[in-house]
Parts: structure tokens; C-alpha cells; sequence
């Protein structure tokens, strides 16, 4: 009978798996496209996006002049250091700040090297790439753990129940994963009546309940399982939606749950329910960003200046959170005007949004979101708007990893 040779397997780097991130390669020659190509194959960027093309710098300036950049772009030149430093000068105009940068170059020049990273390049790899090496180094721009997070917390709570925060929530991660290909996990914290997954149309499942009651073992691998993937930019951790089950949350439970989603995806939706808890709390002062939806009766006011003085309170140094006023004119009921209601707050709202009961009850009947079922509504403009400021898209211009190469490369000519 034949042996079966019992080896041991060849000592490779353990390298972590890629989060869900986008990654481009503008490649300035086939080998290194080839290389990149074999990154974008290996097993450990299953949950990353990759584009590979050719054209190097310019064509990265290009693509990018009126889109955002994505999390990490590769790119590669085959000039010497001055070509090089002038070209990444133009690309600084079209960088968003918060994109990673590799740079591929030709030629071993440790003052390049210093240069490049003073201004904020992530690395600096001179050709040939091997494709082990690049993934290693995109692997260690998230494993540090100094490190920002990959993913941003977006928190959205209503003043009252039923002011239609939840459906403005789901909406917006929807667009999000839809219009701006970002990588999105929606969170429902409301364990008994949560409508995450009704609103999505998707069935059972115990998502976010599961993960707090196994909370010694809570990493990517268990949150993986109890994602309900909606489609491949979209997930939801489905709240059990039952009252069956009473789910004790502790803060710090809620803390280590959403951690471990958000080092792996750019965008984390939290659908935060109206009630009133330690936990609650925390999540909304721990979010990058709290999103407050009203309506515009009296009730709403009161609740939204107290959690509004409570947030500025709690973080001095962020911004105010925004305010979304929902359900505006509904026929016969008496509404505080909305100059009124946001002059009492110190807030302009964000975005207003009709009472449309025809849009909002035929979406939420067919487990829709509002852009399927009546793209040009006025409601479904107001939520593709209220994405745009979401994702940044109104920012002044960019000044980011790249920003402020131009003066630098002023005092290098000097040299
Ligand atoms: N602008 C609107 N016009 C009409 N109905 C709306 C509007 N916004 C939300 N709704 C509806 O209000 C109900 C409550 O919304 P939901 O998002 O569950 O509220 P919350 O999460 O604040 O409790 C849902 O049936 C939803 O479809
Ligand atoms: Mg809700």
C-alpha cells in the first residue's frame, strides 16, 4: 500500500485576512499588473475589492478627478525621483485624506523613500512586487493597533418611537453600499421589535443577540456566521425581533461587538432604538458620527434638545450630531414649523423629509428600500442627498495623505 508522505506545510507569513475594503492598482507595467492581479486571487482578500489597470499615476488622477478614492490605492512609476514626486504632486489634488497610498517605484533611492514617507505615503515598494510582500504590507497597514479603525460608526436614534429613524438608517447603508461601493454592516439593536431584517426582507436569524451571548469569543469568524449577508457590499446583524428571549446588554459588551465589526468594514450603520440605558448611551457617545431623527411636534423637540445637550457635553471635541426632520406635514396635525423647531435646537437639520405615507408604507410592505420602489420621489432624492453629505461628498477639497506634497516639493527643487 502506498504511504502518504506526511509534510509539513511550508512556513508561509501568517498574514490576517484583508477587511472588506476597496483596493485599486494603477500599474505602470505588466509584471507588476500580473503581480497585482495574484494579490487580488489570494485567499486572504475574500472579503476585500480589488481593480488592477494599467496607466500608472495619470490614469489613477483620472479615474478619481470626480469619484473618491478607496481605501488603498496602489500605484506605480517607473520614473526617478523627480518625476515621481511631481506626478504624486497631482495626484495629492484628487486624494482623499483618509485613502492609504502605496507607492511601487523603480528605483532605490533611500531620499525618496524619506520624502514619500513624511508626506504621508502608507509604504514605498521598490519593483519587482512579489505578491506575498503586498499583501503582507496591506495586511500591516490595518494590523497596527494604533491604527485608526477601518470602518466609521454612523449611530441613528429618533426622538420618539416611530419618527422613522430605523427606516432612515437601513436606507442610508443601503445607498452606501449601493452608490459609493462601500462595504457596510448595519447593527439593530433593538432585540425585541428590531425591523432590520423585515425592512430588508430577510429571514430569522439571532445576529446581534448570538454575538452578546458569546461574548468570550467574539472575533471576525463568529461575526462572519452571524451576518445576514444581504447582498456582496451589504450585511445586517439582524436583531431576533422576538420577545421570546429577554438579552441583557452591558455597554462594554456592545464596545467589543462593535470593534470587531468595525476593524473590518469601512462602514458600520448602528440602528439605535428609543430607549433610554447605559448602553444606549454609551453607543451614542462612542459613535463617529450620532444622527438624530425628529418630527416636528413638541415631544420631539424636548427629547432632541435633551440628547443634543447631552452629546455636545459628552464630546466636546466632535461635532454636534446632525438632525433629520422626518415625517414633516402630515394633514390636519398641528406642527411646530421646522425654522421653529431647529432655532430652539442651535442646529439646522440636515435634511427634511416629507410625510409621504404612500412611498414609506409601500417599501416597508414589500421589504423594499425607498430608491427601489420610487427612485424619483422626493423622498428618495432627499435620502440619496442625505448619503452624499453622509459619505463626505460636500467636503471642501481634498487635503489628505498627499496634501502637503506640492509645498514640499517646492523646498525639495530648493535642494
Ligand atoms: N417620511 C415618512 N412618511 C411616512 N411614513 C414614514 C416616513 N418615515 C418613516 N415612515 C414610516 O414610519 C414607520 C416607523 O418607522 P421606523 O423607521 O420603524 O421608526 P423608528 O425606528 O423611529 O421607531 C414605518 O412604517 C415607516 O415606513
Ligand atoms: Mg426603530
Amino acid at each position: 500500500m502506498e504511504q502518504v508522505q506526511q509534510t509539513a506545510a511550508p512556513q508561509e507569513p501568517v498574514v490576517a485576512l484583508i477587511p472588506r475594503i476597496n483596493i485599486a492598482a494603477f500599474c505602470d507595467d505588466q509584471t507588476t499588473a500580473q503581480a497585482m492581479q495574484n494579490v487580488g486571487a489570494d485567499r486572504r482578500m475574500v472579503q476585500a475589492h480589488m481593480e488592477v489597470q494599467l496607466g500608472g499615476i495619470p490614469a489613477a488622477i483620472q479615474a478619481y478627478t470626480n469619484t473618491k478614492t478607496p481605501d488603498v490605492l496602489i500605484i506605480e512609476s517607473t520614473k526617478q525621483r523627480d518625476g515621481l514626486l511631481s506626478d504624486l504632486g497631482h495626484l495629492a489634488h484628487v486624494c482623499d485624506p483618509s485613502s492609504k497610498v502605496i507607492v511601487v517605484g523603480h528605483v532605490n533611492d533611500v531620499l525618496l523613500y524619506r520624502s514619500l514617507m513624511s508626506e504621508g505615503i502608507s509604504e514605498y515598494i521598490v519593483a519587482p512586487v512579489h505578491q506575498l510582500q503586498m499583501i503582507e504590507c496591506i495586511s500591516s497597514l490595518y494590523a497596527d493597533p494604533d491604527a485608526s479603525p477601518v470602518g466609521k460608526v454612523l449611530a441613528f436614534v429618533g426622538t420618539k418611537g416611530g419618527v422613522g429613524s430605523s427606516t432612515i438608517a437601513h436606507n442610508i447603508g443601503w445607498l452606501f453600499s449601493k452608490n459609493y461601493a462601500t462595504d457596510t454592516v448595519i447593527t439593530d439593536l433593538d432585540m425585541a421589535f428590531g425591523t432590520a431584517g423585515l425592512n430588508f426582507n430577510q429571514e430569522g436569524g439571532q445576529g446581534i443577540a448570538e454575538a452578546l451571548s458569546s461574548l468570550d469569543r467574539v472575533d471576525q469568524n463568529l461575526l462572519n456566521r452571524l451576518l445576514t449577508k444581504y447582498d456582496d457590499r451589504l450585511s445586517l446583524l439582524i436583531a431576533p425581533g422576538s420577545i421570546d428571549r429577554e438579552v441583557e446588554i452591558e455597554a462594554e459588551a456592545l464596545d467589543t461587538i462593535l470593534n470587531v465589526v468595525r476593524a473590518n468594514v469601512p462602514c458600520v450603520i448602528v440602528d439605535v432604538p428609543n430607549i433610554w440605558t447605559p448602553w444606549t448611551k454609551n453607543v451614542l457617545v462612542q459613535a463617529d458620527e450620532v444622527i438624530i431623527t425628529a418630527t416636528p411636534e413638541l415631544a420631539s423637540l424636548r427629547n432632541a434638545k435633551n440628547l443634543i445637550d447631552m452629546l455636545k457635553a459628552a464630546r466636546p471635541n466632535d461635532d454636534p450630531p446632525r438632525l433629520i426632520m422626518n415625517q414633516v406635514g402630515v394633514t390636519k396635525r398641528p406642527e411646530i414649523p421646522v425654522a421653529e423647531f431647529s432655532k430652539a435646537l442651535g442646529i439646522e437639520p440636515t435634511t427634511v423629509i416629507a410625510f409621504d405615507p404612500q412611498t414609506f408604507g409601500t417599501a416597508s410592505s414589500n421589504g423594499q428600500m425607498v430608491p427601489e420602489v420610487a427612485a424619483k420621489s422626493e423622498a428618495a432624492q432627499n435620502l440619496v442627498a442625505l448619503s452624499q453629505i453622509l459619505q463626505g461628498q460636500e467636503a471642501p477639497p481634498k487635503q489628505g495623505a498627499l496634501g502637503s506634497l506640492k509645498s514640499k516639493l517646492a523646498t525639495l527643487r530648493k535642494k
